[in-house]
């Protein structure tokens, strides 16, 4: 449906129900490293699931409420990257992601979010992007960092993960931050040219 270029050996696909065994393997392959940081390896544990997933995912994008990207590196899907909802009301969205061991430290993610948020400030004209990470989530919290996103505070054991309660810390970007960063349109183009209100998206 759409592809994006990161780099000439990295891009980004819209998750469709055709990758749903490719997805389910890469899981599979980094449940330990995942359990430790991600809340929905229950929603995936199984092919079907995982197809399920991908259903959702995509029934969000018709709905313009957000879309779930694989990142393919080297022609192999090697992690994911998604709006995980759009709050039209507060023109808001948030950023999810991980990648598959054998490709951190490339640079993959910070990319991938840097489309995300062009995209989101200046194609859907959003006000704000969020990301949150667990406080201990190094890694994580280093690309909003990497990125200029403020951090601006902690919830307290906000999220439950797959065996202790975790504080979350959140990172916020707005559009006029990001413009007077340098922003410029992602020129993404996720999808079929489909109309939202007055958006192009
Ligand atoms: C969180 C996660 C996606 C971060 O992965 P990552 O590889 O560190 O992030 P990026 O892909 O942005 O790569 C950044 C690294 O690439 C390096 N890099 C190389 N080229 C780069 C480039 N062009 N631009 C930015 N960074 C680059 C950076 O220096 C950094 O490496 P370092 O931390 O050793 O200094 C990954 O650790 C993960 O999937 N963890 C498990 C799941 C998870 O925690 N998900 C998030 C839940 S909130």
């Amino acid at each position: 449906m759409f592809n994006y270029k990161l780099s000439d050996e990295a891009e980004l696909r819209l998750l469709e129900e055709r990758h749903a065994e490719e997805l389910f393997t890469l899981i599979e392959r980094n449940h330990e490293r995942l359990l430790r940081w991600v809340p929905w390896l229950n929603n995936t544990d199984s092919l079907e699931h995982t197809r399920d997933f991908i259903k959702r995912r995509l029934q969000r994008f018709a709905d313009h409420n957000g879309f779930a990207a694989g990142i393919w590196y080297q022609g192999a899907l090697a992690g994911e990257i998604a709006f995980d909802y759009i709050d039209w009301s507060n023109q808001t969205t948030e950023i999810g992601y991980w990648l598959a061991d054998e490709v951190e430290g490339k640079g993959l993610v910070t990319k991938a979010c840097r489309v995300l948020i062009a995209y989101a400030f200046a194609d859907l004209e959003l006000n704000r992007v969020q990301i949150r990470c667990a406080t201990e989530n190094i890694r994580s919290r280093a690309v909003p960092e990497r990125l200029g996103f403020t951090q601006e505070g902690i919830w307290r054991q906000r999220e439950r993960l797959h065996d202790r309660h975790v504080d979350l810390v959140m990172y916020g970007m707005l559009a006029n931050e990001w413009r007077a960063a340098g922003g410029k349109s992602s020129e993404a183009r996720f999808g079929n040219q489909v109309k939202h209100s007055s958006r192009t998206i």
